[in-house]
């Protein structure tokens, strides 16, 4: 598990014949994150399957190694955890590099927190310019103090972690999984009840995963949207094996480019289609894409199921806000389908887009306008201008954002000229085999 490196890699695709085939896209970010660390929480051994072997796993990895878990892999996308138990990190003997990745850095900081050890945060230049105040206000509550931060509250971060952690009821002021998954997380080592309040619904793996443990946790829905997460702490986790299924946020990469491809037919198999997270599926049907489920199950207390997709005439529509939290990920590829589309797309309520890996919601219109696409930002709005075919012949600034770049790719297998980017490198933290699963789709990048 050696240190990622990023060369910037000049990347191209060009219009693709037909895109053919059955994939498995790797293994859901969120859950692998996830399991690493509710693993080296609980007691004993984990064994996970279908792990996402991506750079910003990896650094989670590397981290829960670094705080005194035994971790390691056993084959392909097979790894053990052997935890020390909640509040059981060891200090690590130099700073914790989640390199690109907010998931990974957020929620270890919810973990730390209610551990009595203290902890430096780092990240890379995308990740040092994210906001982490969002982080520590709710972990100070707790008990958590900052020993040293960035300016404005940002990386680099030291921590120490509270040897008495309160427990607390928290609302929180932004849409955001990672926000509510630390304070669990920080929750799990206090006495009593900890509670999130959040007044969208945002992705619930870290729920399912420790109940999928044996935490005690209480969902009850607050207000039209929202939702009361009630957690009991000091539980015993136990370790239960767990199975990562597809991450539909990569799923959406191939699924989209066979949209747009014409004569395109796709078998993507055990996409997770958890509700929160289905956002751009819906988003799709309502526009017209043929994507059919074959096959629904339950695998690993998440929903599964294996879609077929075929090229399809889209047509643009009106993404509503409330939408957002179950498809935070996917606006930049579901961006390029509304330039394929016949008329405009508006996309409402992104705030969020603009603290990302990049500014999604500036980055998202440069790559549609340096390929001669009408787009506009209005507010907190992104609107398309669908014309059913893009010019094309733009070099995107990706930003270090891989799903500015992996967006940009879509788009030039099926635009008039090619798209290239200025920098593939950061594919590698989310979808490592981008590049080999496009190309033997029948995708021409290179
Ligand atoms: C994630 C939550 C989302 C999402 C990110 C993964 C998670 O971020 O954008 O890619 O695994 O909890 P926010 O919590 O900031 O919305």
């Amino acid at each position: 598990m050696s240190a990622p490196r990023h060369e910037p890699a000049i990347v191209t695709a060009r219009r693709a014949e037909t895109l053919k085939g059955r994939l498995r896209v790797p293994g859901d970010k969120s859950i692998s994150h996830r399991a690493l660390i509710v693993g080296a929480l609980a007691v004993g051994r984990t064994a996970i399957s279908g792990l996402l072997e991506g750079e910003d796993v990896i650094n989670t990895a590397r981290a829960m190694r670094a705080l005194g878990a035994r971790i390691e892999r056993t084959g392909a996308g097979a790894w053990q955890v052997d935890g020390v138990g909640i509040a059981g990190f060891a200090p690590p003997a130099a700073p914790l590099d989640f390199g690109n990745s907010g998931t990974g850095c957020r929620l270890v900081m919810g973990a730390v927190a209610g551990c009595p050890i203290s902890a430096t945060f780092d990240g890379d230049a995308s990740l040092r310019r994210r906001p982490m105040k969002r982080i520590l206000e709710p972990i100070l509550r707790v008990g958590a103090k900052v020993i040293a931060a960035g300016e404005n509250e940002r990386l680099p971060i030291t921590l120490a972690g509270a040897s008495d952690p309160i427990p607390i009821e928290y609302r929180t002021p932004v849409p955001s999984a990672q926000v509510k998954s630390a304070v669990l997380l920080a929750g799990l080592a206090a006495p009593g009840t900890t509670t999130v309040v959040e007044a969208e619904a945002t992705r619930d793996h870290t729920e399912r995963l420790l109940a999928h443990f044996g935490a005690e946790l209480v969902v009850e829905p607050d207000g039209p949207e929202g939702r009361r997460i009630t957690l009991t702490g000091q539980p015993e986790l136990v370790p239960a094996p767990v199975a990562v299924p597809a991450d539909p946020s990569s799923a959406a990469f191939p699924l989209i480019a066979a949209l747009i491809v014409p004569g395109s037919e796709l078998i993507l198999t055990e996409v997770m289609t958890n509700p929160l997270r289905t956002g751009l599926f819906a988003t799709l049907l309502e526009m017209g894409a043929s994507i059919e489920t074959l096959e629904r199950r339950i695998e690993s207390g998440e929903e599964i199921a294996d879609l077929r997709v075929r090229f399809s005439p889209l047509r643009g529509i009106e993404v509503p806000a409330a939408r957002a939290p179950s498809m935070i990920d996917e606006y930049p590829v579901l961006a390029v389908a509304a330039a394929f589309a016949e008329g405009p797309t508006v996309m409402r309520g992104l705030k969020e887009l603009r603290v990302k890996e990049s500014d999604r919601l500036a980055a998202t219109a440069a790559l549609l306008r340096v390929n001669g696409v009408a787009v506009e930002i209005d507010g907190d709005d992104l609107i398309v201008d669908g014309r059913g075919q893009v010019p094309g012949g733009g070099l995107v600034s990706t930003q270090m954002d891989h799903r500015i770049a992996m967006a940009a790719l879509v788009m030039g297998l099926a635009s008039d000229e090619p798209v290239a980017v200025d920098d593939a490198s950061f594919i590698a933290t989310s979808f490592p085999d981008f590049f080999e699963t496009m190309r033997r789709l029948g995708g021409e990048i290179s």
